[in-house]
């Protein structure tokens, strides 16, 4: 924790904190953040480049600060894979889904936020960072959510906000629609917002809570392009939501927030939609498939409908085997969960890397 000087005004609520992220080492395999393994293809980036090199005839000006083209292809987007009939007026776009959570915040944390721990740690931090009070809701043991013991908590705390991440990072477990709908419901009865987290969508077959939105106005769903979309880099996330709910978010944005170089990277991915999805059946395919050695060395794996593993049963403290993995090269994530750590889905070879560099640790003693 760093000891801040007097002289210096800092905000008291922040002093006890520290700069969230996951550690940004060299590694042979690097599976720690959930990224997408395969890079873009030769005609993506020649793509992009060309768009790139189009808009750079006028960075003399500001971007266009609605973003017009590009809300409207992930209007499309969304209604092609969900079968809404949803326009530009739904869709806000920012620079990545964690800007858009903190604009959720910005414009609706006006009591409290309720998320079910573990989950998504940006919620609670991007809590304190605005200054909304944060309360950790419970989920079962196994790290399932209760449906109904999720709807009593709602109702208890009556919060200004609820996050439900689905698939849960770092989980990787899902609810159902009809699950989410059953909490809508109670967000309904309750009031407040309703904030899906769908970072990880693509990689599920559960309906995505999109479908929702038109009969609970107050459902918000956060989609990002930095995960199946395989474009982390040029950091794109988005939201669906009523029209309203869009209108509060051009309260609190930055002017001109997303750049024109952004937009232009982020258009030319959607244009390539059906080339970069199809990186997802692989991903799961390789998911399932590493689940399956976790498991023959011994371990317990939590069911994933994204694309991480969460596993436990290792017999040593998760920070020790997490730095013995990265002595041989090998990144993945200590999410702060006592006997568990987290892998990322990576390209064959990275896979193949790091279940015989656990197996080497675990000196087969397991299997
Ligand atoms: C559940 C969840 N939401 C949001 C994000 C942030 O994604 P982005 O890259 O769009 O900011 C992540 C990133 O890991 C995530 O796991």
């Amino acid at each position: 924790m760093s000891t801040w000087p007097e002289w210096l005004p800092l905000r008291p609520e922040l002093a006890p904190m520290s700069p969230y992220g996951a550690p940004q080492v060299r590694a042979d395999a690097s599976l720690n953040t959930n990224e997408n393994p395969y890079a873009p293809s030769t005609a993506l980036v020649d793509e992009i480049t060309t768009r790139i090199k189009d808009v750079s005839k006028s960075l003399n000006r500001y971007p266009d600060r609605e973003a017009i083209q590009l809300r409207t292809e992930l209007a499309q987007y969304i209604n092609s894979q969900s079968g809404t009939e949803f326009d530009i007026s739904n869709i806000w776009a920012a620079n990545g889904s964690n800007e858009i959570i903190q604009s959720i915040f910005l414009a609706f944390g006006r009591s409290s936020a309720l998320g079910f721990t573990p989950s998504y740690s940006m919620h609670s931090l991007i809590a304190k960072v605005t200054a909304t009070p944060w309360i950790d809701g419970i989920r079962r043991n196994d790290f399932s959510l209760d449906v109904d013991s999720a709807c009593a908590q709602i109702s208890s705390f009556a919060p200004a906000l609820t996050f439900i991440t689905t698939p849960n990072n770092p989980t990787g477990s899902a609810i159902t629609i009809d699950e989410i709908e059953k909490i809508a419901q109670e967000v309904s009865t309750r009031g407040g917002l309703l904030v899906i987290d769908e970072a990880y969508a693509e990689f599920s077959s559960e309906k995505s809570a999109v479908t929702l939105i038109a009969k609970y106005p107050h459902v918000l769903v956060i989609r990002t392009m930095s995960k199946a979309f395989a474009f982390a880099g040029v950091r794109l996330g988005y939201l669906i939501a009523h029209p309203q709910v869009i209108d509060a978010m051009r309260l609190v944005r930055l002017p001109y927030h997303l750049s024109t170089l952004t937009q232009a990277a982020a258009s030319a991915a959607l244009e390539f939609k059906s080339e970069l999805l199809g990186t997802v059946a692989q991903i799961i395919s390789a998911r399932e498939a590493m689940a399956f050695e976790l498991e023959r060395l011994g371990l317990v794996v939590v069911p994933s409908c994204a694309n991480f593993l969460l596993f436990s049963g290792f017999g040593i403290e998760s920070a020790k085997l997490w730095e013995k993995l990265l002595d041989r090269g090998v990144l993945i994530r200590d999410v702060g969960l006592s006997g568990y750590l987290r892998v990322t889905i990576g390209s064959a070879a990275e896979n193949a890397q790091f279940i015989s560099v656990l197996q080497e640790i675990l000196g087969g003693s397991k299997e």
